[in-house]
């Protein structure tokens, strides 16, 4: 079967996230420079998608990889990183790299949450921790669970570019996961997101099994405290 996160980050996802930009990276690639300094680092970005956290980690003197699933978001990442960043297509299910490889790993904007059951998303942060050297920086830039649910929008309607889009948006079932579909009305498509509502606490936890030491904690990309209604759940986790 395929699982909605291999269908839906592509040109339309581009389309729905324009306020996603350059500069909203800029800032939380600044974060992470001043929690683990980057000039002359090997950097994964876990989950890279189009390449703006790249472009800038890049910008700052880090030697850069990025890896994602979707073909048509790598696509971008390369065009907008001029080639200076090796780009890698991979599941983060399986990941193609040595053990002790990289100084900082990344994964920003949410990039994480999508799995069906717990235990994968131990696994993928477990064998991520792996490919740190020790003394190495992972940074997990999540959203709050708290303020998502208690900022549910329930219902938009939206003028995205030239597309009518409606947006609904609610807690599941099982009151573990968000589930946010987008219907675009000109064309009948529609897409879905569902990402789990790990709390801070339960990421502090994930990060600690994998074999983390969590330090810092920020609830936005300018480096603010981690309160019940920042955007934002930023963790910064140090490998011994
Ligand atoms: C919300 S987007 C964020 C992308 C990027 N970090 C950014 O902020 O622009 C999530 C990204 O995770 C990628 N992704 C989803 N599941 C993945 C998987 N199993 N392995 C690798 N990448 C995955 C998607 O293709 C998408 O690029």
């Amino acid at each position: 079967m395929t699982e909605w996160f291999e269908q839906w980050f592509g040109e339309e996802y581009l389309r729905l996230y324009p306020h996603r930009d350059d500069a909203d990276a800029g800032d939380a690639i600044a974060l992470v420079d001043r929690v683990a300094p980057l000039r002359g680092r090997a950097v994964l970005d876990l989950a890279c998608g189009p390449g703006r956290h790249a472009a800038q980690l890049q910008t700052r003197g880090a030697r850069v990889v990025g890896l994602d699933l979707s073909f048509p978001l790598l696509i971008r990442a390369r065009r907008r990183t001029g080639n200076l960043v090796a780009m890698v297509r991979a599941d983060m299910r399986h990941l193609p790299f040595r053990p002790l490889s990289f100084d900082v790993i990344v994964n920003l904007f949410t990039s994480f949450g999508y799995f069906a059951d717990d235990e994968q998303h131990q696994v993928v942060l477990r064998d991520a921790v792996a490919l740190l050297r020790h003394g190495g920086t992972f940074v997990l830039d999540y959203f709050n669970a708290t303020a998502v649910r208690r900022q549910l929008v329930p219902r938009e309607d939206r003028v995205v570019g030239s597309q009518r889009v409606v947006i609904e948006r609610r807690i599941a079932p099982d009151e573990r996961h968000v589930l946010k579909e987008m219907h675009i009305l000109d064309d009948g498509r529609s897409f879905v997101e569902r990402v789990r509502l790990f709390s801070r606490d339960d990421l502090v936890q994930l990060m600690q099994r994998a074999g983390l030491t969590v330090g810092q904690q920020f609830g936005d990309y300018a480096g603010g405290p981690p309160t019940e209604a920042a955007p934002r759940a930023i963790l910064v986790g140090v490998k011994a």
